[in-house]
């Protein structure tokens, strides 16, 4: 797939939107808990700040419903950044209107202002024509870096470009296009999928594209235990998505005719409660007992597992294999990530959490690709065209 993209322009001196997906998650005092998204703008943030231009910068952060709301302010955002590219950013008190249009008509190139969470107005999940005009009418040319967002028809995302024709693609869109159509396109074999978590239906949609590339799944998580219901096997009381069973069952016909290798765990932890002074203990096989929780795939499922890693060449995961919040129920999911990152092959990781357990086991720099956006790349791994970077293409 070509985008048109930054490095075939020239920004000297303009006033350049920078679409980015700043939505990063915040503690109670409003701390920025992992900067990563922010880190993963900076090489675009400083190319453009090297050709001169001015920097207007855009985000969401969080669902505010389209009212202002303090709790998701840009602010904690404004300042991280500021400490990253050690300049001085200048939070503007609105993304939209008179004192917004003020700020960017006084600065100076070189400057970098970041506007308030786009989110706090409705018309931007809306895609409205005149609230996508009046951000238009801040800058000169579009720069969409903002790959996590990708997925939302929303105004900064398409309803800008209507206005704006000078756009392109940013750095990180760039990189995450390219990883995950490597993945789509020519995978190189033995291809393996790893697939856990919760959300089921939200990745149910990938699991069917990808049936075709395919060469072998293994599953954890709710995944598994919905997988493992659908084969009427016992699950105890572990969470299952049970709107989801048809599509499981239909899935596991399709696996069946295409002579797919899948895995469900062959053991799993199971406890009490999902709590940290839960009891809890490891089964001897692939299903949970009356009244036990699966939180953990067990050792046999580990072993089983990092064979099929070993083995592959091609890898994307997504989701943890357990409740991996919870130390004692977190192994599966870090051995797992350690053998992702052990493997001779190309990995791609997408999701929050199969990202912070890469982290949390030290090898996240072992990892071909991490991924910025959990829901757009689901998106664009069931093959859907992402609204955001069709409009980007050459
Ligand atoms: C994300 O975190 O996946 C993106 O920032 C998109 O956020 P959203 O799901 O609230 O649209």
């Amino acid at each position: 797939m070509e985008l048109i993209t930054i490095k075939d322009k020239n920004y000297s001196g303009k006033r350049v939107f920078v679409r980015v997906d700043y939505n990063v998650p915040l503690d109670k005092n409003l701390n920025i808990t992992d900067d990563t998204r922010i880190r993963a703008s900076l090489e675009t943030v400083n190319f453009l700040l090297a050709q001169n231009s001015i920097l207007i910068l855009a985000s969401h952060l969080g669902r505010p419903k389209g009212k202002p709301n303090p709790e998701m302010s840009m602010a904690p955002v404004a300042k991280r950044l500021s400490e990253l590219i050690q300049k001085d950013v200048k939070l503007a008190p609105d993304c939209v209107g008179a004192e917004v249009k003020k700020i960017v008509d006084t600065a100076r190139p070189g400057d970098v202002i970041l506007l308030e969470n786009l989110r706090f107005h409705p018309e931007e999940e809306e895609n409205d024509e005149n609230f996508s005009k009046e951000l238009a009418d801040l800058a000169d040319c579009y720069v969409n870096d903002a790959f996590g967002t990708c997925h939302r028809a929303h105004a900064s995302i398409v309803g800008i470009t209507n206005f704006l024709k000078d756009k392109a693609a940013g750095f990180l869109i760039e990189k995450e296009v390219n990883a995950l159509s490597k993945i789509l396109e020519k995978p190189e074999r033995p291809f393996l999928l790893i697939i856990g978590g919760a959300k089921v239906s939200d990745k149910i949609g990938m699991l069917k594209n990808l049936l075709d590339k395919v060469d072998t799944i293994i599953t954890g998580g709710v995944m598994a235990y919905t997988f493992i219901k659908a084969n009427n096997w016992e699950t105890g009381n572990s969470k299952v998505e049970v709107d989801a069973l048809p599509l499981a069952k239909e899935i596991y016909k399709e696996i069946r005719k295409r002579h797919l290798e899948f895995h469900t765990p062959l053991d799993h932890v199971v406890a009490d409660k999902v709590s940290e002074d839960a009891h809890f203990f490891t089964t001897e096989r692939g299903t949970v007992p009356i009244g036990w929780i699966g939180v953990d795939i067990g050792p046999q499922a580990i072993d089983e597992y990092s064979d099929c890693i070993r083995r592959a060449k091609t890898i994307f995961w997504n989701g943890p294999m357990g409740i991996f919040e919870i130390p004692q129920f977190a192994k599966g999911t870090i051995e797992i990530a350690k053998a992702v990152a052990a493997a001779n092959a190309f990995s791609v990781i997408g999701g929050g959490d199969s990202i912070a357990a890469v982290q949390q086991a030290g090898v996240a720099d072992k990892i071909s690709h991490i991924c910025t956006g959990g829901g757009a790349s689901l998106e664009f791994l069931e093959g859907k065209g992402l609204p955001g970077i069709d409009i980007l293409k050459k």
